[in-house]
């Protein structure tokens, strides 16, 4: 047996023998261990940190001596003075291995390190990103050996990180030069590796170590909003998160509107691409300034979006989507450079990666929601919704996966509806209506009480209250139905029918007063009969296209329900039952996921490894298209009651017994189909 050291490492496990002088940097490669390091052992950028136990080891059966490594030496000790290093910790590439030794690898020192997400549920973020940075020392120039700078350069990588195919293009060279004599010929540079071609692209390049960090950004490119995350591509940290509105808007509220907009205008395509590209440049640059950090430090941004604004984002005509067979100019994933896509206002060498889309009204949206919540890995049957103006439908377990987006329209969002508005202080978010009184307490944004708590009206005094938002919506309209003013049908009774005068009269129809303002010079917050039909088209059209994915996977049941997208996340899951907009589970079994879109592109940007593995989930998803399926239409309908006309929900029967009074007198009550009406697409 060897009587060379044993070294163990924590937490990985990984052992091995090696010769006494060995480093630990070196003794960690060899093994395997995840051990980081730029400056590739010179003991300058002190990524390699690990701490040494001392003492007895009868799990690992190892007696560490106090001199199992070597003394602290003079780099640790000038490093230790300017920065400081933690008490207990070594320089792995500096500490050599003199005897047994346990070696404990922190979590920053890996380079593979996982980046802790809030929901419980989530999957971790394990970084491995495209980019990373190599300090090298490059050989100086040589009148009897004439090479040039960037030959000297690729053949230091070469020798001193085994990196093969580099590439620089022309804006890089011009820097060079200059940028290697101000660092004596060491240098650090930003290297992006591409998951599909193997090629090594120098992004950038600093004199001597650089320290200033490396970022990235995930941007979810939605039709009413655009929400980035700058995101620390060493540690995976979200430095700042922002959003502004989507500047297409001024050219059509959804989708469709937009097509037809390209359609009818010549270069109509060209504006709203320009428009959105401006956009992004502007938030790029506000991200940046908010976290306090240099614009041209952002190497890489990844987007999610839905088909229609990934085209106009990429500057393509997106008429072709407007009409059956929905064809995208291309389904697969794109790699770009910054300057393809106007993005002036980060690093112009970054790197742009675009996740594949699913189909012709599946974007890569979906398949971003699809790398954060792993359907295809469940165990049960997951039915996963992110709802927005368009909802992305995922139904899968570990056997099939299935998608298909269905058109909500902007009612959810609080948009169409009377006294609806965007989620800001003073809307209302949530409300209860007792089913005794009939009265309504509610709770807006900005204020954490009930307004029947004492301080409610004092602390919302400035704000006043102002409106109904998404969420709010949703359970105003559960709620009427479950304190018995509202019938099945929707039909919002009178107030003789219902015994309260918040119900009131309005046209042909009644409607039900939540809070009036007006004495205060506020506004008179009601919901209406046309906003009650206008919820029952985006519950139905939500309802139906998970119903048309459980008639192709031959189910009339799920496991369990994830709400998904920033809005999915306010929805209470009782109230989205009452409503029918999602099939009968537990309550338990239905969760939120947040902004699963926005995490996928985190994951995206965070580890390359995730970049491959969504472009194989996709081409295993079966893509569904509610907009030519009959049956679409069936289940619509049938949808349109509260909760459904004929699915029954005996769990919320089991936990909320609805009551079954109905208000309809003969009159006209917006139909039984709650005004069916040619479903078009939106987002
Ligand atoms: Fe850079 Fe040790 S590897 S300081």
């Amino acid at each position: 047996m060897s009587s060379d050291p044993l070294v163990v490492f924590t937490p990985s496990g990984k052992r091995g023998r090696f010769p006494k002088g060995t480093p630990v940097l070196t003794a960690a490669r060899q093994l395997g261990v995840d051990l980081d390091s730029v400056c590739g052992g010179r003991g300058i950028c002190s990524k390699c940190q690990i701490t040494p136990s001392y003492g007895e080891f009868s799990k690992h059966g190892v007696t560490v001596a106090d001199d199992a490594l070597s003394e602290w030496n003079s780099v640790e000790e000038r490093y230790d003075q300017k920065r400081g290093l933690k008490p207990g910790r070594r320089l792995g590439c500096q500490a050599q291995v003199m005897g047994d030794v346990v070696i404990d690898v922190p979590a920053e020192s890996q380079v593979h390190k996982q980046v802790v997400r809030k929901a419980a549920s989530a999957r971790v973020i394990q970084m491995d990103p495209a980019t990373r940075l190599y300090f090298v020392e490059v050989d100086e120039p040589d009148m009897h050996e004439p090479t040039g700078d960037l030959e000297r350069l690729e053949r230091a990588l070469r020798e001193q990180w085994q990196i093969e195919a580099v590439r620089a293009d022309l804006t890089l060279l011009s820097k060079l030069q200059p940028v290697l004599r101000k660092g004596k010929f060491q240098v650090t540079v930003a290297l992006h590796k591409s998951h599909k071609d193997n090629v090594a692209r120098i992004l950038e390049v600093w004199p001597g170590l650089h320290e200033g960090g490396l970022y990235g950004l995930a941007i979810d490119l939605g039709s009413t909003t655009i929400a980035a995350h700058l995101t620390d591509l060493e540690t995976g940290e979200v430095m700042a998160s922002s959003g502004i509105m989507n500047p297409q808007i001024r050219f059509g509220e959804d989708l469709m509107s937009r097509v037809s907009y390209a359609m009818m205008n010549p270069g109509g395509d060209r504006e709203m691409t320009t428009a959105v590209r401006e956009a992004i440049n502007t938030l790029a640059e506000e991200i940046a300034k908010e976290a306090g950090i240099d614009a041209n430090l952002i190497v890489e941004t990844v987007f999610v979006c839905n088909p229609v604004m990934h085209h106009l984002l990429l500057g393509i005509d997106p008429v072709e989507l407007g009409q059956a067979p929905f064809a995208l100019a291309t389904s697969e994933s794109l790699s770009l450079n910054a300057p393809e896509l106007d993005l002036t206002a980060i690093n112009d060498r970054a790197r742009i990666y675009v996740l594949p889309c699913i189909a012709g009204h599946v974007g890569a949206d979906a398949a971003a929601v699809a790398l954060s919540e792993e359907p295809g890995k469940s165990e049960d049957l997951a039915l996963i919704v992110d709802v927005g103006t368009n909802a992305e439908i995922l139904l899968g377990d570990k056997s099939r996966v299935l998608a298909c987006s269905s058109p909500t329209g902007p009612a959810f969002e609080g948009a169409q509806i009377s006294s609806g508005q965007r989620a800001a202080p003073g809307a209302i978010e949530a409300i209860r209506i007792d089913p005794v009184t009939k009265e309504p307490r509610f709770r807006v944004i900005g204020c954490d009480k009930w307004s029947d708590e004492e301080g409610f009206w004092e602390e919302t005094s400035v704000t006043g209250i102002t409106g109904i938002c998404g969420s709010g919506i949703i359970e105003a309209v559960a709620e009427l139905r479950m304190a018995g003013l509202m019938d099945a049908s929707g039909l919002i009774g009178s107030a003789e029918q219902t015994g309260t005068p918040r119900c009131f009269p309005e046209g042909r129809t009644n409607a039900y007063l939540v809070h009036d303002a007006s004495a205060e010079g506020g506004p008179k917050i009601t919901v209406t009969q046309g906003d009650i039909r206008a919820i029952q088209l985006a519950k139905s059209a939500l309802y139906a296209g998970a119903r048309l994915l459980m008639d192709e996977r031959g189910v009339d049941k799920v496991d369990r329900v994830v709400l998904a997208g920033a809005f999915g996340a306010h929805i209470s899951a009782l109230h989205a039952m009452v409503l029918g907009m999602i099939p009968d589970v537990p309550l338990e079994k239905v969760t939120s996921a947040g902004n699963a879109a926005g995490t996928g592109a985190r994951i995206a940007l965070c580890n390359i490894g995730a970049r491959a593995e969504i472009e194989k989930v996709v081409r295993q998803i079966t893509k569904v298209e509610t907009a030519i399926e009959p049956k679409f239409q069936d289940h619509f309908v049938a949808a349109n009651a509260i909760p459904h006309k004929t699915d029954p929900f005996p769990e919320l029967a089991r936990i909320a017994p609805l009551p079954n009074p109905s208000f309809n007198t003969g009159g006209d009550t917006g139909g039984e189909d709650g005004g069916r009406r040619r479903r078009r697409r939106r987002a």
